[in-house]
């Protein structure tokens, strides 16, 4: 039995999606935190380098080897091989990228949830039910096993539906709700005393930083969770796009879509911290460090959202319902990576494979939540900053060393007929050849 595949419809469905996954918890969460943590606005021009010169490159090339493969992860790096040795590596690679895809939905679920029981919060008081509101935003096993079951309940509700009608409709529908929610709180935030403060930490760098080892690796780190690289998601993505279209444009495209998400989340995040801070609420220790971390947007941003007042509740929901549908045009991309597996590779139908791997994936965030303190980090730690750079850096090395450069070209060529003249074939293959490996490698290294 073949199963027909699923293609976007449009150029405008393939960039909503793709920077639907590209856009989520990591720029509107992480990237601001990590600023703040990484001495402000050196951190945001370190990573808007990285982001071009490393990232961009080997985004094009999980783009590439899926449009080539026309096919999920593990097929389309095989459809590449030449040797039954390079066939294992590409079953190696393709899998490892499917599991690390499956694992990190397995702790984004439970943060997505989070954000969902945030938003719910307010509505809650509002309502007058505020055992429950209290209930929604304190941490129990019952709360995080609801919360993130309802998430995984609509990324499973939008995935059965597959390409077109599930991923495209819907990235298309909610990629522009975020981006007008995200415009309209920094417009809000703006208005408020200590922004301009928070402004000026964010847009005026601190140039002797800039060399720092940490902030560099975490840049690059930021740069390659962001774009959802080393994940077998992008391959799967590129399979779906049209072979009339031009990557090179589209890859550019997207990244920049991306960054420029982080760079306004940034935007609204940092203003506000500074506003927390004119309100009273401590954001800084004495040595100037952040007090919570990674707990800002729980601990900051609900303290300076109740200090608005009664808009406040309002301005809080806007804010979760942004993050959660961040969340969710990502959460969505990471089932489609093992989906498109079993779908394609084992024949089972695409509604059943969606929910048993759902479900599958559901239960490793149980098994999560029973251990919260140790296993969130541990299950971070080990697809974000160990898998994610390490699967990268060996799609880079299938298309610099196996790979045939003649075969890229004309890969690449089929919507962009020019392309052997331009900048970007000059640098590219032997970028992704010799910078990528390396630069991840040093990553890698040092996370090791
Ligand atoms: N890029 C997403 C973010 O920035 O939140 C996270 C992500 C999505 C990582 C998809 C990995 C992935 F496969």
């Amino acid at each position: 039995m073949s199963v027909s595949r699923g293609e976007f419809s449009s150029r405008l469905g393939f960039i909503m999606a793709a920077a639907g996954s590209a856009v989520g918890l990591g720029n509107i969460w992480g990237f601001p935190t990590q600023t703040a943590s990484n001495g402000g606005a050196a951190f945001v021009l370190v990573y808007l380098v990285l982001a071009f010169t490393l990232a961009y490159p080997a985004f094009m090339a999980e783009l590439l080897i899926g449009r080539y493969g026309q096919a999920n992860a593990v097929t389309s790096l095989q459809k590449m091989s030449r040797t039954a040795f390079h066939k294992r590596f590409a079953f190696l690679v393709g899998f490892s990228g499917i599991i690390c895809a499956a694992l990190i939905l397995s702790f984004y679920g439970i943060i997505a949830g989070w954000m969902m029981s945030y938003a719910l919060e307010p509505v809650l008081n509002i309502a007058g039910v505020s055992n429950t509101a209290e209930w929604v935003v304190t941490q129990s096993t019952s709360r995080n096993v609801l919360f993130t079951g309802l998430f995984m309940f609509l990324t499973i509700f939008i995935i059965r539906r597959g390409v077109e009608d599930g991923i495209e409709k819907w990235s298309k529908r909610l990629m522009p709700m975020l981006i007008t929610i995200l415009v309209l709180l920094i417009g809000y935030v703006f208005t408020l005393e200590g922004a301009s403060e928070g402004l000026l930490a964010y847009l005026n760098p601190d140039i002797s930083r800039v060399l720092e080892p940490n902030l560099l690796i975490s840049a690059l780190g930021q740069a390659f969770f962001s774009l959802s690289l080393g994940t077998s998601v992008m391959i799967i993505y590129g399979s779906y796009i049209s072979k009339k279209e031009n990557l090179v444009t589209i890859g550019a495209q997207v990244t920049l879509i991306d960054v420029s998400i982080a760079f306004l989340a940034g935007l609204l995040i940092i203003p506000a911290m500074y506003v927390a801070q004119a309100q009273g609420v401590a954001i800084f220790a004495e040595n100037g460090s952040l007090i919570s971390g990674s707990g800002l947007v729980f601990t900051v941003l609900p303290a300076l959202f109740d200090t608005m007042g009664a808009g406040g509740l309002f301005v809080a929901t806007a804010f979760f319902i942004l993050m959660t549908i961040a969340a969710l045009t990502s959460s969505i991309s990471m089932l489609e990576g093992p989906v498109s597996f079993v779908v394609e590779r084992h024949n089972v139908e695409r509604k059943k494979a969606t929910t048993i791997i759902g479900i599958l994936i559901f239960l490793i965030s149980i098994g999560i939540i029973s251990n919260i303190g140790v296993m969130l980090d541990f299950v971070a730690t080990l697809a974000t900053e160990y898998g994610q750079p390490l699967i990268a850096m060996l799609c880079c090395v299938f298309v610099g060393w196996i790979w045939h450069r003649n075969e890229i070209l004309q890969e690449i060529k089929q919507g962009n007929d020019n392309v052997e003249t331009s900048f970007f074939w000059m640098v590219w293959p032997w970028y992704t050849k010799f910078v990528c490996p390396t630069a991840i490698a040093i990553v890698f290294i040092h996370s090791l």
